[in-house]
């Protein structure tokens, strides 16, 4: 019989290997609030999980829309699905913008040369694209000034198995979980 120690036990190992070689949960829908009140959502690629502190963490652009969104409603939620596995895993959890300079350098020096090549552009996203922006406004150098490395503590999960028609839910309590099965 499946328990929930096994369910969570395989939500961490799952997080774990999305953020360590890659798989369908990798990369996962964000949603936050708008700052008008309207629901927002996004891919973002989970980079890392702390299962010990129980974070999920990716990275944008600190003057992305969903910077001022979390800052204002930092409650999100993040939902991934595998299609090989044919699992879908839904989290909400608090959001943090870190402004630890030694943790957000760490974060930083784990990104490819092309993930960080992201950050050069000086152009706001998600404003219009002037005639003369393409190629220029480029400054490598100042890219970490622009990067923003978001943690999430998580605090509700919801796993469904399409497999098996089976669904769990989990609340965490301080450092424990709780939850079991529902109906899918
Ligand atoms: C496959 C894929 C992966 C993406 N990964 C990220 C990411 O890790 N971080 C990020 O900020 N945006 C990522 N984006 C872009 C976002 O989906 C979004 O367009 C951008 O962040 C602007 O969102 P915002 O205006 O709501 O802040 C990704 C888009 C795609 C299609």
């Amino acid at each position: 019989m499946t328990t929930s120690e096994d369910i969570l036990g395989r939500i961490w190992q799952s997080l774990h290997e999305a953020t360590t070689q890659g798989t369908g949960f990798t990369l996962s829908f964000l949603g936050t609030i708008g700052l008008e009140g309207q629901p927002r959502m996004r891919a973002v690629i989970l980079r890392q999980f702390h299962q010990a502190q129980q974070q999920l963490c990716f990275a944008t652009n600190i003057h992305s829309a969903k910077i001022p969104e979390i800052r204002r409603h930092p409650q999100v939620a993040l939902t991934s699905y595998d299609a090989g596995s044919s699992i879908q895993l839904r989290m909400e959890g608090h959001a943090d913008i870190v402004k630890d300079r030694v943790c957000r350098q760490r974060a930083w020096r784990s990104l490819a040369a092309h993930s960080q090549e992201l950050y050069a552009s000086t152009n706001i996203p998600g404003t219009p694209l002037q005639d003369d922006d393409a190629g220029r406004n480029s400054d490598l150098a100042s890219s970490f000034a622009r990067f923003a490395w978001v943690s999430v503590k998580l605090e509700w999960l919801d796993w469904l198995d399409l497999s098996d028609n089976q669904r769990w839910q989990f609340k965490r309590r301080g450092d424990q979980w709780h939850g079991g099965d529902v109906v899918p």
